[in-house]
């Protein structure tokens, strides 16, 4: 009896099959448990997912089904309990505290669902932190840098204003800028137009997905906003920790 043949791609290891697909980023049977005791819920239940560079892709489903649980993992802010995760061809979930904190700075631009900026310094000082961090850039091509990124998400007056003297979505947009600040190959975004009006909902996705088509970076955001979701190339849809 004949032997099926492989096909190309099954002979290859698994970080030469992300290169090969254009993957920025790959996930395999993610589990994730929070919680102590008897309040610990299995929060993520076997994910895989992938994300292919110049795609957005968004991921949708009901409140507390593990969404931004997943983006946590994705973004190596958290570990998972069991499962592996590829950022663009190296296996992650395995690695050092160190060497996660390097490559998220350097390849991963993440927005909080709660977008946690430090709120005693400006909108200016904000962008350039992550800049800071990966040392690439002298000042003034920081400052150039997050004027620029300030000025596209439709806050290039306001780029001196405290975090605390800006209104919710003002500071949503400047999470946004941070995330973009280092040129990262992919970008999560957790609810990235939770806070926004139209006008600027459209602003922040339209950037996104310039940046997508344009970059070849990877987005990949979560919202509850089935207009946006319509928009993006892919729509993942989630329910109790498992993709549907
Ligand atoms: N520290 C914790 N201990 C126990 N359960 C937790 C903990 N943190 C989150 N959970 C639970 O994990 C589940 C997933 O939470 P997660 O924040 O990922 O949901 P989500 O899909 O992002 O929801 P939303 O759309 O409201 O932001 C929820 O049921 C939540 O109650
Ligand atoms: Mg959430």
């Amino acid at each position: 009896m004949s032997k099926s043949l492989s096909s190309p791609a099954s002979l290859l290891s698994a970080p030469a099959q992300n290169a090969a697909a254009g993957l920025a980023l790959r996930c395999s049977n993610l589990h994730r448990h929070l919680g102590q005791g008897e309040g610990r819920v299995h929060v993520l239940r076997g994910v895989s997912f992938e994300a292919r560079r110049g795609h957005v892709t968004a991921i949708v489903g009901p409140s507390g089904c593990g969404k931004s649980t997943l983006l946590y993992l994705l973004g190596l802010l958290d570990q998972p309990d069991d499962g592996s995760i590829w950022i663009s061809d190296q296996l992650m979930s395995n690695s050092s505290d160190l060497d996660r904190t390097a490559a998220r700075c350097e390849h991963i631009g993440f927005v909080f669902q709660f977008h946690f900026l430090m709120l005693e310094f400006s909108a200016l000082d904000n962008v350039m932190m992550p800049m800071r961090k990966l040392g690439r850039l002298s000042e003034a091509e920081m400052v150039a840098r997050a004027r620029s990124l300030l000025a596209d998400v439709g806050l290039g007056e306001k780029t001196h204003r405290l975090a605390t003297q800006l209104s919710g979505g003002e500071q949503q947009r400047v999470a946004v800028a941070r995330a973009l600040a280092n040129q990262p190959s992919i970008i999560l975004a957790d609810e990235p137009t939770g806070n926004l009006d139209v006008t600027n909902s459209n602003l922040v996705f339209d950037l996104l997905t310039k940046l997508a088509k344009e970059n070849g970076q990877a987005v990949v955001l979560v919202t509850h906003n089935p207009e946006i979701a319509q928009r993006c190339d892919e729509i993942k849809p989630m329910r109790d920790g498992q993709f549907c």
